[in-house]
């Protein structure tokens, strides 16, 4: 499973720990701001009205006062008691068995997805769809969702993946339109996928999602045109939990 960097562990006698107390928190705080992999820190003066990065793409006028506040609104809905339990029982079975179908067809599709895939699942909740990869055999999955749900879902934001670049060959993610910054969220997921890695994406076009969220697609080239290193492998309809479109990527292999 891909881990952030590990903190440096210290074995020393107490007196001579205390004495570095001091220095090792500036070496721990210069580490933390330099070492990689880097959460490429979401800046806060990123607009919170943010102009639509393609005219397919529609923004909801959220009025967020900051961007601590977005994320505390779409933790509102990722942290719902009731909807925790229905994920967590009722919907999990269900869900697990179709991500699992899903995966497979695309695991026997040959170049898209294999066993061996080091795979990311992009605003997996309570993880789901990472369950579903290592149940197809997928055994190298894991999520990212704001609230982590271990062991299938570390903590991470989306416009800023806990990740190194070149990181994973396969992603997976069905959040789009909860991306305030869905150019950000595009680049993430290409930075973090290694050249030739496969993204792929479900999402529901010309079609309001909830009141969670942050962007509704018109149009799927709105989606396709901000994959600026990758290129279509397909794009298809399907019937995916109220989402009606599998688009399919490639990182080029070249990409810059
Ligand atoms: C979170 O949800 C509760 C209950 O639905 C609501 O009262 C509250 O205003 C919401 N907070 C945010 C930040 O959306
Ligand atoms: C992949 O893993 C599944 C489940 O463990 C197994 O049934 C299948 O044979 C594996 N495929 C290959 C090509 O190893
Ligand atoms: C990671 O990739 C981004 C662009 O995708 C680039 O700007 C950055 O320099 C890269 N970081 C490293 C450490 O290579």
């Amino acid at each position: 499973m891909p881990t952030a960097d590990a903190k440096p562990r210290l074995h020393l006698p107490r007196p001579l720990l205390l004495l570095l107390i001091p220095f090792l928190s500036l070496l721990l705080l210069y580490s933390y701001s330099s070492s990689p992999p880097p959460p490429a820190a979401v800046d806060v003066a990123v607009p919170l009205s943010p102009t639509p990065p393609s005219p397919h793409i529609r923004m909801r006028r959220a009025g967020f006062r900051s961007y601590e506040d977005y994320l505390r609104h779409q933790l509102n809905k990722t942290l719902d008691p009731r909807l925790r339990r229905v994920w967590a029982t009722r919907d999990w079975h269900r869900k697990v068995d179709a991500f699992a179908r899903a995966f497979a067809a695309l695991r026997d599709d040959g170049q898209l997805l294999s066993n061996a895939s080091r795979a990311l699942c992009v605003g997996a909740r309570l993880g789901q769809e990472v369950a579903a990869l290592r149940l197809v055999g997928v055994r190298d999955a894991v999520g990212i969702d704001l609230a982590p749900a271990p062991p299938l879902v570390v903590k991470g934001d989306f416009h800023a993946q806990p990740f190194a670049n070149d990181t994973f060959d396969f992603e997976f993610s069905n959040v789009f339109d909860h991306a305030l910054y869905p150019d950000r969220f595009v680049a993430e997921i290409e930075r973090t996928l290694r050249p030739g890695g496969v993204a792929v994406l479900h999402v529901a076009v010309h079609r309001r999602g909830d009141k969670y969220s942050a962007n509704d697609l018109l149009d799927v080239q709105g989606l396709v045109g901000l994959f600026r290193r990758s290129e279509v492998v397909r794009i298809s309809k399907v019937d995916a939990f109220g989402l009606d479109t599998e688009v399919i990527l490639r990182k080029k292999r070249s990409s810059p």
